[in-house]
């Protein structure tokens, strides 16, 4: 009878023309621990992801330090003899502009109005908490008329504030809208015949994450604790860098009292002509300090990466001199202390006073973005002996430039062999045939050598239709293949993200993008199922998952890897395979566990497929690609199972070594 149903699905498989193989997963030979950094999250703020995106304030250039300072803002009449407005800059000040409001007619309200970034969203019956730096410039009060407007200038919320000094001081209001609006404006205005000057405009919802006041969109913050990260690379990328040394990132105008935290120019401002985002700079409301906060929160190993002395190459190429190198060294040093130090030291004091006494257990930083050529080692040597003298624990990141090959890319690989580097950075930006090219890429990296860091990829996929649309899953599943070579080789690969993490869809500069969000609702690209799929089933160690005594890389469209989790807490271990196929038709496994007994006579699976190559997902059908839970009946140590044409399957089952 076996034999029967043997030959008839054989015969069933050639006729249908499913391929079939044999995988063999040895638990008694496990390849390599898996680091607990494996899978991460690389944050950027491009696209809008801090200001206008994971940062929940509201108000877009709140405290008037744009280049043109009132953009972002429109008067509520234009019409001198209503009212006047005269921007004042105060260079005592961190953040010098503040505005005059004038209003010249009793009964009448004059003032401001912002839009936000591309619109405020509020939620109808959602408080929202409004503050201002006012002060009054006349004898006795003044009244202030706040509302929330929405898209046609109709009042959702109301409230009042009596400025009652003359001095500067912080007023708040709570408003909760009627309700709810994508693209809703918020009016500042003075009621009746007055004088007052204005600053730090702010709104932000009451319902944030954590329900810590005034910090990060908990929308966007639950969708990266969900994919259980290993490790968050911030605050990028190029705008580590800088297109300019003077625009580069600097932690410590990023820390301290939100209000007196510089505001810069974003770099991604310009720099692509066809998407300029003139309304893009950093308020650094998200900081460093709310970094490593976020990092703790949701598990993830800190990974800040800081400038080398070194402006972005594909900009001006700026260098600090060899001779000047000194603060830009002290700044990582004294980052580390931040983070780490105890809290009578100088750094450490101020991460105490912004409310964390205890460490941030910094464990990594990065040294430069993307750098290349002899510039690059000749500065990262220096960074390199500095903190290792004086913090011999901290692991050092390294650039290896900005492609996966190349001249550039090898001259940097035999610099930092030389340089008995830790952990070096690949980058890769390319289409989803490379991917499945370059699943075996690591398989003959020397296992002696630094470890790496796919710091940053994504497929990008040429057929797809417009920029929007390269989140498809063609480029994910292509994204997952690629993953399980690194996940087969976790000897050398220590950390993998990929990039970049969030785009505003109104306000983006690169795709594809991992999250993509509105004022009001965010969803997860097939790309991200795939990231949260592999980071929330990561495993402790890589088995061996062979056919024909091969790795399974491509043989049959197919790309496989296993590891067992060692870390449940269910009274047994879990082997996790992870299997792609990128055939448009199933494919037919015959699975053999060696080396463990089960424990139960189930199995668990999440499939995520789609007929479709260039489907995506959207705000209307934000699970068009979605993984689907099964379970599956099976006995013993063989599991027959058919994987769906083009599809990432994840096969669970319990057992014991
Ligand atoms: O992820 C977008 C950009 O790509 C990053 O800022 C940079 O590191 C890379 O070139």
């Amino acid at each position: 009878m076996k034999r029967l149903i043997l030959i008839l699905t054989i015969a069933f498989n050639i006729y249908s023309g499913y391929a079939q193989q044999k995988v063999v997963v040895d638990a008694s030979r496990p390849i390599a621990k898996i680091q607990p950094t494996m899978w991460g999250l690389f944050f950027e703020d491009i696209n809008f992801a801090a200001d206008g995106g994971l940062y929940a304030e509201l108000v877009k250039n709140r405290s008037f330090e744009f280049d043109e300072p009132m953009m972002g803002w429109e008067l509520t009449a234009y019409n001198d003899s209503i009212g006047r407005i005269f921007i004042f800059r105060d260079e005592t000040k961190t953040n010098a502009h503040y505005i005059r409001l004038q209003c010249n007619v009793d009964n009448t309200d004059f003032g401001v109005v912002n839009e936000g970034f591309r619109g405020i969203g509020l939620r109808a019956g959602n408080p929202y908490d409004f503050s201002i730096l006012a002060r009054s410039i006349q004898n006795g009060n003044a009244r202030l008329n706040i509302r929330l407007l929405n898209h046609d200038g109709k009042t959702l919320a109301q409230t009042e504030i009596t400025v009652n000094s003359g001095e500067w001081k912080k007023y708040s209001a709570a408003l909760t809208p009627a309700s709810t609006e994508e693209k809703a404006s918020l009016s500042v205005a003075l009621q009746g015949k007055s004088t007052v000057d204005i600053d730090m405009v702010s709104l932000f919802p009451r319902d944030t994450w954590k329900n810590r006041p005034n910090v990060l969109r908990k929308d966007l913050v639950q969708m990266l604790a969900d994919m259980k990260p290993g490790f968050i690379r911030f605050p990028g990328g190029c705008i580590v860098e800088g297109r300019t040394l003077l625009s580069r990132y600097q932690w410590k105008n990023t820390v301290g009292n939100p209000a007196d935290r510089k505001l810069i120019i974003n770099r991604w401002n310009t720099e692509f002509k066809n998407r300029l985002t003139p309304d893009y700079y950093q308020s650094y409301g998200l900081g460093f300090f709310e970094y490593f906060l976020l990092a703790e929160d949701i598990g993830a190993e800190p990974l800040p990466v800081m400038n080398c002395g070194m402006a972005c190459q594909f900009n001006t190429s700026e260098l600090a001199p060899m001779e000047n190198l000194d603060p830009y060294v002290q700044d990582v040093l004294d980052l580390i202390e931040f983070a780490n130090g105890d809290t009578t030291s100088e750094w450490g004091k101020l991460r105490a006073s912004m409310g964390h006494p205890a460490p941030f257990h910094l464990k990594m930083v990065g040294i430069g973005n993307e750098q290349w050529g002899p510039q690059y080692f000749e500065r990262y040597k220096v960074f390199a002996e500095a903190i290792h003298r004086k913090y011999p624990g901290i692991r050092l990141v390294s650039g290896a430039g900005p492609f996966p090959g190349g001249e550039d890319f090898n001259y940097a690989w035999k610099q930092l062999r030389h340089l008995n580097a830790d952990l070096v950075d690949e980058h890769y930006y390319s289409s989803p045939k490379w991917f499945l090219q370059n699943a075996t890429r690591y398989d003959s990296y020397d296992r002696k050598g630094p470890k790496v860091f796919a710091g940053e990829y994504a497929a990008h996929d040429p057929r797809a239709k417009a920029p929007e649309l390269k989140n498809n899953w063609e480029a994910s599943l292509a994204e997952a293949a690629f993953m399980t070579g690194l996940e087969r080789n976790a000897d050398v690969v220590f950390m993998a993200s990929y990039a970049p993490l969030f785009a505003n869809a109104e306000a983006w500069q690169w795709t594809p993008d991992l999250i993509w969000f509105n004022g009001l609702a965010a969803f997860g690209t097939p790309n991200y199922y795939v990231q949260k799929m592999f980071s929330s089933n990561r495993g402790t160690e890589v088995l061996p998952a062979l056919s024909n005594g091969k790795p399974i890389a491509g043989q049959d469209s197919l790309y496989i890897s296993a590891c067992i989790d060692s870390s449940t807490d269910k009274g047994s271990e879990e082997i996790i395979l992870k299997m792609v196929n990128v055939s448009s038709r199933p494919a037919h496994l015959d699975i053999t566990l060696n080396g463990v007994k089960r424990t139960d006579n189930k199995a668990m699976l999440e499939v995520l497929s789609s007929g479709d190559p260039l489907a995506v997902n959207s705000f209307s059908t934000p699970t068009a690609i979605a993984p689907v839970d099964k379970t599956m009946d099976t006995k013993g140590r063989s599991i027959e199972i058919i994987l769906d044409a083009n599809s990432l399957t994840l096969l669970k089952v319990h057992c014991k070594r």
